[in-house]
């Protein structure tokens, strides 16, 4: 199976001239090998969608209330894949809303019904409190149809090793493996790592058995570093 790799730009680039010039500037392994998925903003979508076929395109939040800004149907028409749930910027402050893992549990369930494929984000807040993330992956993922889990990944991203997080610093690649093999024993699908990954590091991560790609934040907005992080990703 082909290793993915997932580009969270969160709110950036400030233009969409940006947008476009960071993805022409991305290099694609040209061994096949990887999925490459780009979450940028909601606005920059129709026409990257359009311009790059070449990669997966998605989101890094949607809403399911008539109150909401986006919406899976509005996402479809678009030709938008991949729709990310339960992030930390969505769960947490200063950015999150406090959505609940009943919350993402409901926003999992109507994307995998729509044939959406869902990237699920969990992960502890302080190190050391990791069986909370079982916790809530099993209550965020509860109601999952067993054929739907081959569009369901699951990125396992401590929130303490979040580039935005102030002090963060990378997992290890043995640890974010032991916290993946526990939620592999929960629910058996593919799982990424998410965290301050870079150039430097992806090697690790993914040489672990069962990690079967990552999320990649800041290190997705610098052309060259994102490209060295997808060559590196081809040849494991
Ligand atoms: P980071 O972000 O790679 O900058 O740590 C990851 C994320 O927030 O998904």
């Amino acid at each position: 199976m082909k290793k993915l790799i997932v580009g969270n730009w969160k709110l950036n680039p400030a233009s969409l001239v940006e947008a476009e010039n960071l993805t022409t500037n991305y290099s694609l392994p040209t061994t096949n090998s990887l999925e490459v998925a780009l979450l940028p903003p909601f606005v920059f979508l129709e026409d990257l969608v359009k311009k790059f076929p070449q990669f997966k395109w998605g989101v890094q939040d949607f809403s399911l209330d008539e109150s909401g800004e986006i919406s899976l149907p509005i996402l479809k028409s678009l030709g938008v894949g991949y729709v990310l749930v339960g992030h930390s910027d969505r769960r947490y402050p200063p950015a999150g809303g406090g959505e609940t893992d009943e919350i993402v549990n409901a926003k999992l369930l109507a994307a995998l019904e729509e044939r959406f494929n869902v990237i699920l984000a969990v992960g502890e807040r302080e190190k050391g409190t990791e069986s909370r993330v079982i916790e809530s992956l099993k209550a965020s993922t509860k109601g999952v149809k067993e054929t739907d889990k081959a569009r369901l990944v699951v990125a396992y991203e401590p929130v303490w090793a979040i580039s935005t997080t102030p002090g963060a610093e990378s997992d290890t690649p043995e640890h974010a493996s032991a916290v993946i093999a526990e939620l592999r024993k929960a629910l058996d699908v593919r799982c990424l790592y998410g965290g301050s990954v870079n150039s430097a590091n992806i090697a690790g991560f993914l040489s672990q058995p069962n990690v079967s790609g990552a999320l990649v934040g800041g290190a997705s907005l610098k052309a060259e570093e994102f490209s060295k992080i997808l060559e590196i990703a081809s040849q494991l």
